[in-house]
């Protein structure tokens, strides 16, 4: 049994870089009897940073919905809202006590981040601990993620080693997996940063939720290169490269391969764009279906909470004892 575990902060729009980094990933074979799939919107991540909290709980439930509707089977492991099991952060304080401040400090996305902050909450800091404690909380193998969450699943993988090291065997030790292609797509009006969830990136964004029009739109614009031959070359043509890696994660077919079937750019960019609508638009159809009724995406996340709960006290009672605290 593989046991895989994925989650989606409720920050920003969702978009086809989370949806080919690991929705996709994470729901591959979810069916089948050899796989255990957990996946949760982590509502906690998205405090770290300022925030408005009407927006936090709105954004909670449209990703829930979103990734309903990107084919996630309730039913086929645990889908849950972070929040809705304490456990989650009853680990978090114990793990805590096994990491560094310098090991913490080292994160390359908590100095992106903090460097562009004027207050920067301890939140911003530790969150990476929290995200070992979502991971360590399910005994899980494999945790499909894009590549830039390559260093926080590094990270849970040594907390995990040293409190199997210090306290006796209580925790699997995770391992990061990215697709083929498109572990980091780019963002498409500037090929050097990565595709973002913030409002700052709407235009080089293709958001799950964008109507086909304006997805069409943003590929046409999309930065290419000086050059007019398409090549796969991502250090000298960054450009040109995602568009490829785009259609290759749309198609399941190989970037270099597919630059030798286009002459010029332009039918680039009308190949990006149909693949793209035909990937996302049943995605935003089954969306405006199952956002008419909330109170079943309520019902199915309370659901899968109570259902997680069970599973993760068991290992929290384990890890409280393993590490020394007294029974109540
Ligand atoms: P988040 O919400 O920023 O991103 C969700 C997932 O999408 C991937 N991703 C990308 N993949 C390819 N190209 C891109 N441009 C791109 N942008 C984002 C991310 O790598 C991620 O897999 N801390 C996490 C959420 C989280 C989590 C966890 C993940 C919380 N606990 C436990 C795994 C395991 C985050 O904020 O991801």
């Amino acid at each position: 049994m593989s046991r895989r575990l994925t989650g989606f902060t409720p920050s920003g729009d969702l978009h086809l870089g989370n949806y080919l980094g690991a929705i996709r990933p994470v729901l591959a074979d979810q069916a089948s009897d050899d796989t255990d799939t957990v996946v949760f919107v982590s509502d906690l991540h998205a405090l770290t940073l300022h925030h408005d909290p009407a927006e936090v709980r709105r954004r909670t439930l449209e990703f829930a919905t979103l990734l309903l509707a990107a084919g996630l089977d309730p039913d086929a492991g645990l889908f849950m809202v972070q929040s809705h099991v304490p456990e989650h952060t009853e680990l978090h304080y114990l793990l805590e006590c096994l990491t560094g401040y310098g090991e913490a400090q080292r994160m390359i996305q908590f100095k992106e981040k903090s460097g562009r902050q004027r207050q920067v909450r301890t939140s911003l800091l530790t969150y990476p601990i929290l995200m070992a404690a979502d991971i360590l909380l399910y005994d899980t193998d494999e945790v499909p993620v894009g590549e830039d969450q390559r260093q926080h699943v590094e990270l849970a993988r040594d907390v995990a080693v040293r409190f199997n090291t210090h306290y006796g065997a209580t925790f699997t030790v995770p391992r990061a997996v990215h697709p083929a292609v498109a572990a980091r797509v780019m963002d498409l009006s500037s090929p050097a940063r990565k595709m973002s969830k913030s409002a700052s990136s709407a235009a080089g964004a293709l958001r799950l939720l964008d109507q086909p029009d304006a997805l069409r739109r943003k590929i046409m614009r999309a930065v290419t290169d000086a050059g007019s031959a398409v090549a796969y070359d991502p250090d000298r043509s960054p450009g040109v490269a995602n568009l490829l890696d785009i259609l290759a994660g749309c198609t399941g077919a190989r970037p270099a391969d597919l630059a030798a079937r286009f002459d010029g750019y332009g039918e680039l960019k009308r190949a990006v764009a149909d693949a793209v609508v035909d990937t996302l638009s049943p995605i935003r159809t089954r969306y405006l279906r199952l956002a008419s009724d909330p109170d079943h995406v309520r019902a199915v996340l309370r659901a899968g909470a109570k259902r997680a709960r069970e599973r993760a006290a068991d290992k929290v009672c384990r890890a409280r004892s393993a590490i020394g605290l007294l029974p109540a």
